[in-house]
């Protein structure tokens, strides 16, 4: 070969292609037929607000996470917050939470004015378990807050015990786990409520905002199911103008409902399915590209697929450039956002490590193993030069 042929050699471009984020077109398409049915059965009836629909969906919903009662909302902020005024929390209790969490756990917190005690998390897991609340408990203390962050439940015998032993309630923000369990029983059915979110991107996604509260405390679901309607009273025949409590409105609305049963006979094999593609991204990822550590009896509804990767925002920047979509969740913990730091405990120094690092990497259910094993190759070429960090914990 001359060497002006070799010249012109094309330089080796890695075979990437364009990955999404994330994709919902495939788990909508499975359901759009039998939600279409639904709504228009819900046009025709006239009745937009509340209905057998939404009864159907509470109770589909209670009965999978194993609870006695599920109350639909209108989101998962509303949720927690209803969920925290119907166990009386607020001036003057403090209520731990790990600082990196979405800002809505934090802002319910806030809204019905008690006071958020920042904590921080293992930094393998992302989690907090019992040794982070521990530290933190003081006799201002009355509840825990446990975020089953990217799907993971936490030890939850130890966070139970450490609530037993002091006196606190424990909440569940389940927003992001959906049938997720440790030791086989689902999220939502460990605290007095399990508080989740149905934004679309969620593993059970409503086709708009929805949310719900699970527990077994009939006394709470009666507060929340009224509280989500103006105070109404439940079972009066004149409820319309009768206001028992301050409420507020925000209710599951019936379309949402209809769509949300639809998916949730489809929510354990699409959970399955994000399982196959965490487990191809353990096998392929490079050692650069740390994923957090599954514990033993959790079972993760991988709602996200968080590694640890060194020079993050570069690695990002460039997964992008190859078209590769990613996220951080989330880039600044909640004890540093500036409407927080009024509650700020100072350096938490796990949280704000993984705030640097963490990169989330495409994850749903119908995401091809091409496009995961494509994602690796990036990442291996991107990351080629950097020093890992020296722990990869397996799945
Ligand atoms: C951990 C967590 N908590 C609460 C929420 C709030 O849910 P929503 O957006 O439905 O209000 C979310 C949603 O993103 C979340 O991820």
């Amino acid at each position: 070969m001359s060497a002006g042929v070799a010249a012109m050699a094309p330089i080796p471009v890695p075979p990437f292609g364009s990955v999404p984020f994330l994709d919902l077109g495939t788990t909508t398409a499975v359901v759009a037929t039998e939600v279409r049915v639904g709504w228009e059965k819900v046009i025709a009836s006239n009745r937009f607000v509340g209905g057998e629909e939404v009864k159907t969906f509470e109770d589909e919903w209670a009965e999978y996470c194993g609870t006695e009662y599920a109350v639909g909302v209108g989101n998962g902020t509303d949720a927690l917050v209803l969920a925290l005024r119907a166990l009386e929390l607020g001036p003057g209790d403090e209520i731990i939470v790990p600082a990196n969490t979405f800002v809505a756990t934090v802002e319910a917190i806030v809204l019905v004015g008690a006071t958020p005690r920042f904590v921080d998390v293992a930094l393998d897991t992302g989690l907090m378990g019992a040794a982070e609340v521990e530290a933190a408990v003081s006799d201002r203390t009355r509840a825990i807050i446990a975020v089953h962050l990217f799907g993971q439940l936490t030890d939850m015998d130890a966070l139970g015990r450490c609530a037993t032993q002091h006196g606190l309630v424990l909440i569940e923000d389940a927003a992001q786990a959906h049938g997720a369990t440790w030791r086989g029983i689902r999220a939502g059915s460990f605290g007095a409520v399990g508080c989740f979110s149905f934004y679309p991107g969620k593993n059970l996604g409503a086709f708009g905002d929805a949310g719900a509260v699970v527990t077994s405390d009939e006394g709470i679901a009666e507060r929340i199911r009224s509280m989500r309607d103006h105070g109404r009273p439940g079972g009066a025949e004149d409820r319309h103008y009768n206001h028992v409590r301050i409420g507020t409105n925000s209710r599951l609305d019936t379309v949402q409902a209809v769509t949300l049963s639809a998916k949730l006979r489809h929510l354990d094999h699409w959970n399955a399915d994000r399982h196959r593609v965490a487990r191809l991204y353990a096998e392929e990822l490079p050692s650069t590209a740390v994923p957090l550590r599954q514990l033993e009896h959790s079972h993760s509804a991988y709602h996200l697929m968080v590694v640890r990767v060194p020079d993050r925002d570069r690695v990002r920047a460039e997964l992008a450039a190859l078209g590769i979509g990613s996220g951080i969740h989330y880039p600044t913990p909640c004890h540093q956002l500036e409407p927080y730091l009024h509650w700020s405990p100072g350096e938490l120094p796990n949280v704000e490590t993984l705030a640097g690092q963490i990169l989330s990497l495409p994850m749903y259910p119908s995401l091809p193993d091409t496009d995961v094993l494509r994602v690796c190759e990036a990442l291996s070429h991107i990351t080629a030069d950097l020093e890992p960090f020296g722990d990869r914990p397996g799945e």
